[in-house]
């Protein structure tokens, strides 16, 4: 199955936007080797917007002769000899949204171009398309054009969460769609996207199908295309915690040759990647909220059984005490539970109830807590 899981990876936008050229994706691609990524699961090497010309060739899509010389196809080869995937991208108007030729009207042409390159991803924009046009009716033309070519092709999606996709993306064959407005690297923009618009989508993802809340800005500092100040350390652990939890996607966006530890280490993190992999292919929810004055608690269930807890300080106090009861989750209070506390690395035994941690202001702590057999 394509994407039983979160598909991982990294996509060229948020630091690079226009900026882009085969040279980047080489270096981008023998970096996700080199630091580890592409073995914590990170395989899906993206190149989003302005890969291509300004204008067709006989009728086909082709890439900027002087930035992709080399041409898409044997782009894609070095990219597999790496042992990573390769994903591309266009759009579902006339054009992308940076006014370069996308696929309306070309959608098998290009799905069968994309197949012959060996392509393993396509993310499709929505702009440029015409005024009332109906999206699902496009989407699920690129969906058909896909499944055609008889290659795996996972099938990702962005109209920005315009049109309700959760309730109809899976059934034009796409395996993750936008549910919101593009990230930028701030801490308002990730607590928007993150906490306030993922309400509610939990029972729309599992395996196969994912809500997507857009690529990471984890690592990024203000560096980028759509660069801000960036966030704190603290808002980044919180920021990769949150979309773990939410079974998101992970799509990096900072530049991976040129990482600082907490970054690469926070990327590489086992236990947090393990709780998005999890192969239940829940989607975490919030279970508790005290609203914007305190702190927010998200839950996923997981396979073994055992609940994989958030607990955020979104407050500007630091060391702030904030408690999980049992209930939020369904357990019996006088459960006995193991309480994993990952971000410390604590491990208490036979605890009932409820199990509290001081967390830093914008920082989250996050748990596994596993039921005790009795
Ligand atoms: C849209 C998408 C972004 C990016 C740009 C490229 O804004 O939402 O993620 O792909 O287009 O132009």
């Amino acid at each position: 199955m394509i994407a039983s899981t979160p598909p991982m990876g990294w996509n060229s936008w948020n630091t690079f936007g226009p900026n882009i050229d085969e040279n980047l994706i080489l270096e981008t691609a023998d970096a996700l080797v080199e630091t580890g990524l592409r073995d914590a699961g990170y395989r899906y090497l993206v190149v989003d917007d302005v890969w291509m010309a300004p204008e067709r060739k006989n009728g086909l899509l082709v890439p900027d002769p002087e930035r992709f010389s080399m041409g898409i196809g044997p782009l894609v080869q070095e990219v597999h000899d790496r042992g990573l995937l390769f994903g591309i991208y266009s759009s579902a108007g006339t054009h992308t949204c940076e006014d370069l030729p996308a696929s309306y009207g070309f959608e098998q042409v290009d799905a069968d171009t994309f197949a012959e390159w060996e392509v393993d991803f396509l993310k499709y924009d929505f702009c440029h398309t015409a005024a009332g046009a109906d999206p699902v009716a496009l989407y699920r033309r690129m969906g058909q054009a896909l499944r055609a070519t008889g290659r795996d092709i996972l099938y990702s999606i962005c109209e920005w969460g315009a049109n309700q996709p959760w309730e109809w993306a899976s059934s034009v064959g796409a395996h993750m769609w936008r549910t919101t407005e593009d990230i930028v690297d701030s801490w308002e923009s990730v607590s928007r996207l993150g906490f306030e618009l993922q309400t509610d989508l939990h029972p729309y993802a599992g395996p196969g199908h994912w809500n997507d809340p857009d690529m990471l800005v984890v690592g990024m500092h203000g560096k980028g295309h759509v660069g801000r100040t960036g966030l704190t350390d603290a808002e980044y652990r919180s920021h990769f915690a949150l979309w773990c939890l939410l079974a998101s996607p992970l799509m990096i966006g900072c530049d991976v040759r040129s990482m600082d530890d907490a970054t690469r280490h926070l990327l590489l993190d086992e236990s947090l990647i393990a709780i998005n992999q999890d192969p239940l292919g829940r989607q975490g929810y919030r279970a508790s909220s005290h609203g914007h004055t305190h702190g927010e608690t998200w839950a996923k269930a997981l396979a073994d059984g055992s609940w994989a807890v958030g607990i955020f300080n979104r407050t500007e106090r630091p060391g702030e005490f904030l408690t999980v009861g049992w209930e939020l989750f369904g357990l019996k209070v006088d459960t006995a539970a193991t309480v994993h506390n990952l971000s410390t690395g604590r491990i208490d035994h036979g605890v009932v109830a409820s199990f509290g941690t001081r967390v830093d202001s914008h920082d989250v702590h996050v748990l596994r807590i596993t039921p005790e057999r009795t």
